[in-house]
């Protein structure tokens, strides 16, 4: 049984109610993507990293301690401050147990792609969401490159043992869904090959993998593949040394704060540093759409990544078609989005949300009976989320979240602006992506009891 596993056995319910106006100033966590991918390269190159703003939720730190097990040296050296000592390229050392990744698909799926490119082998392993989740999309290439996979269950699925290559191949690989998980691990094996690899998207994921590799000292060209694609070169065996990393806030744990903002009448908040990279912002395109007041100011960057201050005032909603080629760009934001939806005027169209099925729970199933148990209509297309807004939501129900953080977020934050109070089945799995959204939240003004 996994740690998170443990947690799953626990439960915490909490029940959230409609609340006052939300107000104040917040920074919200660091954002998750950019803090794995700092660990891991920091754990791959030669010398010492800094970072500062580390997301210190269980998804991150369950890639810190598999990274120590690796060889790394990865040290606390003050609130959100890491200091990683690394191995450099293809040097991992044989880890003496098996790597826990519990909740995390990218933790996982990117540690994948590290170790495939070195001639050790691993076990990967999960909670009971992770253990449920489709790896195959990761070992398929990783095998052209010259990775073995043992033990694997039907799909390529957790526990499995992963041996990496002696001599790890360059390829050209096409992904079959935009992922930035599958271009990532391909990228990461793709340092330990002799040669170019490359990889092509036909729609563009977020490119943090590749920003940051170049801030490490790889050779990686990025250029547009047809109307919304992407094609990524990277040049292998580069020294990576060491560097500075300044983590911005998270867009994805924003908004849910941002879409509370927005619901709860007479809210004003503001967050400061949250990354505005554009690959991750087709939620604030689409709140913007709806008739949202985003304001953005004190844009400024980092090795790469844009960042802002929001202000966020309530809003009157409307509803939207949000086309398939912006699926990509909010792919963890489709049920706080839905949350939004179900608060404005008319139907909103989400269209092309295939992804969002093997993601930490079934998350296209799940957000429709989220909305449905609080007397909204709602409805699963195929691959499309249709909500019918009609200004409120009823409220009174009981949301299950299926180890889903982001469920667990989605179901409070309707609660705030609710007829009823929303109750949820458990809270644990917050703590995998935003460990003070509970108390960050009441300091802002929302009611929620236990
Ligand atoms: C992530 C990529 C996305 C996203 C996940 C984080 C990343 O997954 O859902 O939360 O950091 O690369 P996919 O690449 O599978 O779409």
């Amino acid at each position: 049984m996994t740690h998170s596993d443990r947690l799953a056995a626990h439960p915490t319910p909490l029940e959230s109610r409609s609340s006052g106006s939300l107000t104040g100033k917040v920074r919200v966590p660091g954002d998750k993507s950019i803090s794995h991918r700092a660990l891991i390269l920091g754990a791959l190159s030669v010398g010492q990293t800094t970072i500062s703003g580390l997301l210190e939720g269980e998804d991150v730190l369950n890639t810190a301690k598999s990274m120590q097990a690796l060889g790394a040296k990865v040290e606390r050296t003050g609130p959100f401050a890491w200091q990683v000592r690394g191995v450099g390229v293809a040097g991992f050392a044989q880890p003496a147990s098996p790597l826990d990744f519990g909740n995390s698909g990218t933790g996982c799926r990117l540690v994948m792609g590290a170790v495939a490119g070195c001639p050790i082998s691993a076990v990967f392993d999960g909670d009971a969401s992770l253990r449920s989740r489709p790896m195959r999309r990761i070992l398929d290439p990783l095998e052209l490159m010259g990775a073995r996979t043992g033990e694997a269950k039907e799909g390529g699925r957790l526990p499995l043992t992963l041996y990496g290559a002696r001599d790890p191949v360059p390829i050209l690989y096409r992904t079959p869904v935009a992922s930035a998980q599958i271009k990532s691990a391909v990228l990461l094996a793709g340092l330990a090959a002799p040669g170019v690899t490359t990889v092509i998207e036909q729609e563009a994921s977020r490119d943090h993998t590749e920003l940051m590799l170049k801030h490490f000292g790889a050779q990686i060209v990025s250029t547009n593949e047809g109307s919304h694609g992407r094609k990524i070169a990277l040049t292998g065996q580069p020294e990576l040394h060491g560097a500075d990393v300044v983590v911005p806030a998270d867009p994805s744990s924003a908004a849910f704060p941002i879409v509370a903002a927005l619901i709860v009448e007479g809210s004003d908040i503001v967050f400061s540093d949250v990354m505005t990279n554009p690959l991750r912002t087709g939620l604030f395109t689409t709140l913007r759409e709806m008739g949202a007041s985003i304001e953005e100011s004190d844009v400024r960057g980092d090795a790469g990544e844009p960042m802002a201050t929001l202000r966020v005032r309530a809003s009157k909603l409307r509803g939207v078609e949000v086309p398939p080629e912006r699926a990509p760009s909010m792919i963890d934001e489709y049920l706080v989005l839905a949350v939004a939806a179900a608060f404005a005027e008319g139907t909103t169209i989400m269209r092309g949300l295939q992804e969002l099925r093997v993601k930490e729970s079934d998350r296209l199933e799940a957000t429709a009976e989220m909305l449905r148990v609080n007397g909204v209509k709602v409805e699963v297309a195929g691959d499309d989320l249709i909500v019918e807004g009609r200004g409120h939501v009823p409220g009174g129900g009981l949301v299950a979240t299926h180890m889903d953080h982001r469920i667990a977020m989605s179901a409070l934050v309707m609660g705030l602006a609710a007829d009823k109070p929303v109750k949820i089945d458990d809270t644990s799995f917050i703590a995998t992506s935003f460990p003070d959204f509970i108390p960050m939240m009441r300091g802002l003004g929302a009611e929620f009891s236990s």
